[in-house]
């Protein structure tokens, strides 16, 4: 299963956008694919308590984290598609990408999963919210395509579903990760 977590909170959501045509393109190579947005869940700041995979094995923070860990757990593959929001990812993003520590701490259960990013932005920014969100996945064990991390321009909302090249570079990545995904673990 190949899952994609959107990092806006806004109605008609270009990264949302972006993130179904990746996902659409991952089910091209065969593959189930999940989505989930951060605009319909409740997650909580990690408090830094440094419990989890010591003393508990769970986050004590209940809240919509504990289906996402799930998710997480159960891919393969993992597309984050977020805003750029003043040259990072947005709030809500980074948020759930921090509760994502867990996962490392009771037994690094991401590592070797496949990763790719997309970013959406008005004009700029794009390179470090991409890296940055690289770097979690890489910090994780996660393995990367080339060119994991597609940037695209795009402002008003929905906007994005004129660009038919943008629309093509998140497909094209969706199945790159499925690819990958498929010659790392075949059937
Ligand atoms: C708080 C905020 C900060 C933003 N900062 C940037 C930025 O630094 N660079 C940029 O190119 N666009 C920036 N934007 C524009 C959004 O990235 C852009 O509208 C994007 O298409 C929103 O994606 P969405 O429709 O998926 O929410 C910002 C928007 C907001 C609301």
């Amino acid at each position: 299963m190949i899952l994609g977590i959107c990092g806006s909170s806004r109605r008609d959501s270009n990264a949302q956008f972006l993130l179904d045509r990746a996902l659409h393109g991952a089910r091209q190579c065969g593959y189930e694919t999940s989505s989930i947005s951060v605009r319909e869940k409740r997650i909580m700041p990690c408090e830094g308590c440094a419990r989890c995979g010591l003393d508990i094995q769970r986050c004590k923070l209940d809240d919509d984290m504990q289906s996402i860990y799930n998710a997480l757990m159960n891919c393969s593959g993992l597309i984050v598609s977020t805003p750029v929001y003043f040259g990072g990812i947005t709030g809500q993003m980074k948020t759930l990408l921090d509760r994502t520590l867990l996962l490392s701490r009771i037994g690094r259960r991401m590592a070797n999963k496949v990763g790719g990013v997309i970013c959406v932005g008005k004009r700029g920014g794009h390179e470090f919210a991409g890296l940055s969100t690289m770097n979690v996945m890489n910090l994780q064990g996660m393995i990367l395509p080339g060119n994991a991390s597609v940037h695209v321009f795009a402002d008003e909302p929905g906007s994005v579903r004129g660009n038919r090249d943008s629309l093509a570079r998140a497909e094209d990545l969706g199945r790159r990760i499925a690819e990958l995904c498929a010659s790392l673990s075949p059937e």
